[in-house]
Order: C-alpha cells, then sequence, then structure tokens
C-alpha cells in the first residue's frame, strides 16, 4: 500500500472513496464531514435524519455521484462515541471499511477523518492506520492454485490533513506504521505456511534473504555440529525426534555505536509441534504450525528495524527445530545436559519450547552483553486459558524491563498483562534425579515455564512474552495475527526515542 498525506479543498480531491466520519448521536466528525455535506447540499445530514446511520462503530454507508464533491463516492463510517475516540477506536472503525473499499474496486481512498480530535496522538493514529489497512487487505492464499490477485486491487490511501504540522506527524507515523506492517506480514507469512514448508531450514532461508535487504544486518546460521560443540544438549534432544536438521538463527542488526549493548530478542522457532512421545491429541494440531510464532515475530520486527533504520543495536536469535515421534527422540524421563550445564529430567516431551529456548538464552549470555533480553514463545496452553486471545503473558525479572514492555504494548494496541516470577513456584520443577524437570504440574503452567527459563537468564535483565494466545486466530478466521511485532517494535522505537 502507498500512501500521501495531503492538506487544503478536501471538495476539489479526486479519490475513488472519500471516507469521512459520523460519531455516535449523528455528530458529523471533523470538518471534511461537514464540507462534504454543504457541498452537497445536505446529503449527508439527510442520510442521518433518515438513520442509516447513527454514528456507531461499525456503521457505514456509501453515496454516489454527489454534487460539489470531486470524490467517486463518499463512504461515510461510524466511529462511536466522540469522548472514547481513540488509536483503539479508529482500528475498529477502519477495518471493514478498508476492506469494503478494497472489495468494491476503488483502487484509492481518502481518509478525512478526525485525527485532530482524538484520545491519542495524531502520530499514533496515523500509524495505525498503515497498520490496520495492511491487516484488512492481508491474504494467505500463495498456495491456492486458483488464486488470483484482485483485478482491481486497492493500492493507495490519502490521509488528510488539517494543516501542515498534522500532515508532518500524519506523515512519520504512516511510515513507522508502513515499516510495522511490512514487518506483520512478513511474521503472518511465514506462520501461515504449514509445516511441510516452513521447516527449520526455511526459516534461515527467510532469514539469509531478509539479511541481504541491508548491510546493517548480518545473519548466520549454528548448524547442528556448532551445537554439538556448544554442548546445546536440550535443544539437540527436541530437535533429535525429527528428521529436519535443527538451525539457529542469528541476526544481528548494528544500528547504533558498536559499543551500545544490545537488545537481544529470542523467538521459539518450533516449525511443527506434534508433541513427540508425549504426542498431542489429533484435534487441532495443524495448529501447531504456528508454533514457530514467535521466531518470527523476531524476523518481523528485525524487518521493521531495517525499515526503520533505528539507531540502536539489536541482535534476533531463533532456535527453530521440529518437534515430532521418532525412535530417536526425547522420552518421557529422559536427562539432558543443557549448554548451561544444568541437567533437565524431561517429564513431558511437549514441554519442548523452553528446551530450544533454554540453550538460546546461554548463547545469547555467553556471545553478547545483552542490555536486555526479550524471549517470545507460543509457550503454553495454560496461558490461553489465562488471558485468552486479548493479552500476552508477560513474566520478568526485572521491573523497568517490563513497565517499558508494558507501556509498549498499550501504547501499540498490543498488549501484556503480567504474571508473577515469585520463588514459591520454583519447587514445583524440583525432579528427583535431574537439577529440575521440564514441567512443573497442572497449577500455573504458564508461570512454571517460565521460572524454567529463570534459571537461564540470572545474568541479565530478561522478559518472556507467552504469545500463545495472541499469535494466531483459530476457527474460521484462522490466521497469524503478526503479533507482538507491534509490541516489539514500539519498545526498540522508545528505546531509539525516535516515536512520535
Ligand atoms: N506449543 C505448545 C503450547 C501451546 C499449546 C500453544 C496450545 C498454543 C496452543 C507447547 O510446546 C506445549 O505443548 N506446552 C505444553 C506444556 C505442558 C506439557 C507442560 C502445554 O501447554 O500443554
Ligand atoms: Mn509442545
Ligand atoms: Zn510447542
Amino acid at each position: 500500500m502507498e500512501y500521501q498525506v495531503k492538506t487544503g479543498d478536501i471538495l476539489s480531491h479526486k479519490t475513488a472513496a472519500l471516507v469521512v466520519g459520523v460519531f455516535a448521536g449523528k455528530k458529523m466528525a471533523g470538518h471534511a464531514a461537514q464540507a462534504a455535506d454543504a457541498a452537497s447540499g445536505g446529503a449527508l445530514s439527510r442520510l442521518l435524519r433518515k438513520g442509516d446511520l447513527e454514528g456507531k462503530a461499525g456503521q457505514s454507508a456509501t453515496l454516489y455521484d454527489l454534487k460539489g464533491i470531486a470524490a467517486e463516492r463518499l463512504v461515510v463510517i461510524g466511529l462511536g462515541d466522540n469522548r472514547s475516540f481513540d488509536r483503539a477506536a479508529l482500528a475498529k472503525a477502519l477495518g471493514p471499511t478498508i476492506k469494503s473499499i478494497a472489495a468494491s474496486g476503488a483502487r484509492n481512498a481518502t481518509l478525512a477523518l478526525p485525527f485532530d480530535e482524538a484520545g491519542s496522538p495524531i502520530y499514533d493514529l496515523a500509524r495505525e492506520t498503515a497498520i490496520t489497512a495492511a491487516g484488512a487487505v492481508y491474504r494467505s492464499d500463495s498456495l491456492k492454485t486458483d488464486a488470483k490477485a484482485p483485478a482491481r486491487p486497492l493500492t493507495r490511501l490519502t490521509l488528510w490533513a488539517e494543516d501542515a504540522a498534522a500532515a508532518r506527524t500524519l506523515r512519520k507515523g504512516v511510515n513507522h506504521g508502513k515499516a510495522i506492517a511490512s514487518g506483520m506480514d512478513l511474521a503472518r507469512d511465514l506462520a501461515n505456511l504449514p509445516g511441510n514448508i516452513c521447516t527449520p531450514s526455511h526459516l534461515a532461508d527467510s532469514a539469509r534473504a531478509l539479511g541481504r535487504r541491508s548491510p546493517k544486518l548480518k545473519v548466520k546460521i549454528v548448524e547442528q555440529k556448532e551445537m554439538e560443540k556448544l554442548g546445546m544438549g536440550a535443544l539437540l534432544s527436541v530437535a533429535r525426534g525429527s528428521r529436519q536438521p535443527p538451525k539457529l538463527i542469528v541476526m544481528e542488526y548494528n544500528g547504533g555505536k558498536p559499543s551500545q549493548k544490545p537488545v537481544v530478542l529470542v523467538g521459539k522457532g518450533l516449525t511443527f509441534d506434534a508433541g513427540g512421545i508425549s504426542l498431542k491429541p489429533a484435534a487441532d494440531m495443524d495448529e501447531m504450525k504456528y508454533d514457530m510464532c514467535g521466531g518470527a515475530s523476531v524476523l518481523g520486527t528485525l524487518a521493521a528495524c531495517v525499515d526503520l533504520e533505528l539507531p540502536i543495536n539489536v541482535v534476533g536469535l531463533v532456535p527453530a527445530s521440529e518437534n515430532l515421534p521418532d525412535g530417536n527422540a526425547n522420552k518421557p524421563g529422559d536427562i539432558v545436559t543443557s549448554m548451561s550445564g544444568q541437567t533437565i529430567e524431561v517429564l513431558n516431551t511437549d514441554a519442548e519450547g523452553r528446551l530450544i529456548l533454554c540453550d538460546t538464552l546461554t548463547y545469547a549470555e555467553r556471545f553478547y552483553t545483552p542490555a536486555t533480553v526479550v524471549d517470545i514463545a507460543t509457550l503454553t496452553g495454560a496461558c490461553v486459558i489465562a488471558l485468552g486471545a486479548h493479552a500476552s503473558g508477560l513474566l520478568a525479572n526485572d521491573d523497568s524491563l517490563a513497565d517499558a514492555l508494558l507501556d509498549a504494548g498499550t501504547r501499540s494496541g498490543d498488549r501484556a498483562w503480567r504474571l508473577p516470577l515469585w520463588d514459591d513456584y520454583q519447587p514445583q520443577l524440583d525432579s528427583n534425579f535431574a537439577d529440575m524437570a521440564n514441567i512443573g504440574g497442572r497449577a500455573a503452567g504458564t508461570i512454571t515455564a517460565a521460572c524454567f527459563l529463570s534459571r537461564f537468564t540470572k545474568k541479565f535483565k530478561w522478559a518472556h512474552l507467552d504469545i500463545a494466545g495472541t499469535a494466531w486466530k483459530s476457527g474460521k478466521e484462522k490466521g497469524a495475527t503478526g503479533r507482538p511485532v507491534p509490541l516489539l517494535t514500539q519498545y526498540l522505537i522508545d528505546r531509539a526515542r525516535v516515536g512520535g
């Protein structure tokens, strides 16, 4: 999608669809709606009077060939209560609007919405516009043989600004939004691919391709042999159950001074999780192709760093493996030695995410001096039960890091919610035979998973995002969401102090 920001006379502006808003209670929102109404001899007022539209969020009506307006159509959309109009309300109203405009065959549209009357900064609204638009036109049909690209795709959106200052802020916002959206698209595309195509090797190839986008991004792959030398016994034990070789993807984005400590992002890249010998039930098992969404979000976030040219250093680490039941697979009760030297009793082979992550966290400690480390993983079904699809679970060994991530989630509309990481939970991981077990029983499953990881993160400020409930949607709308690319990118934008 191309974006333009314009100011001036909205009535003479040529566009396929001019979008104006109405607040709840039939209140015209902003100058554009009023100007369009006056020029058209009250077409909008009549629409409101007849009751076709009251301004509730989700409502819309389209008027054609209005006199006094150069636009081919006037799309009037409900924005909900004007007192609660903010970034989230805009997203809610805009998603279906963009979808229906795209379906109408309009090649371009102009949004003349009350950006200056919202409870969120104009920068946030512009960014949300670009992210919402990308989500609305996103399709995952590369594997359908009869898939046709739309004959008349919507390719250009223009944002109408009240004045030059607003235009500058809107421009910055859409540029940032575009970068975040394209990172989300990358994450969604990788995640929606099936396990037979998106293997660990495919993830590694995608990372290499990403590396070719910028000289600031260096990508290397740690292969199985090197993992063996490093003693990554936990990661390797998971990969033993599969015929696909594991890959540890290492991406270094150098946008800051060489002396600046990097933020290290660690993303679970489990390209298919059948559970291993502790086999999962068959129902909905296909969705375990999404068990690499953490890794995909790290690739997507680094893609956004490249696009935004963020002046900071970021390292992305993605351990990639399958978890399948093979003759050589982990068996319940097996004891493996992690790269840290700590031994782990694998009581359930389906708790594999923590096994591939723990060695990667030790790799981060060994080879980097991180400012902070954030791991992102579809780690526990328990997190879906606790928080559902709205918030990612957040656990951390540092309050300021946790607060920064919570703030980034709120600001970007990609929210997280903190759970405790008290020592009281640690004994649930006690093992009679090894330093720890890889499961902690049914109670507080998300917390004990984080407790497990915390044993490998003592040397740095660390946070864990459990995205099991937020990374993809099930059912009719099945598909990856691109989360938490917005949260992570916001966190990095905040650290780089380049936001709006
Ligand atoms: N990838 C799953 C977690 C998961 C399950 C995410 C369902 C989203 C939906 C993870 O590897 C796993 O299997 N976790 C187990 C842990 C348990 C064995 C302690 C789980 O959550 O059941
Ligand atoms: Mn599992
Ligand atoms: Zn898993």
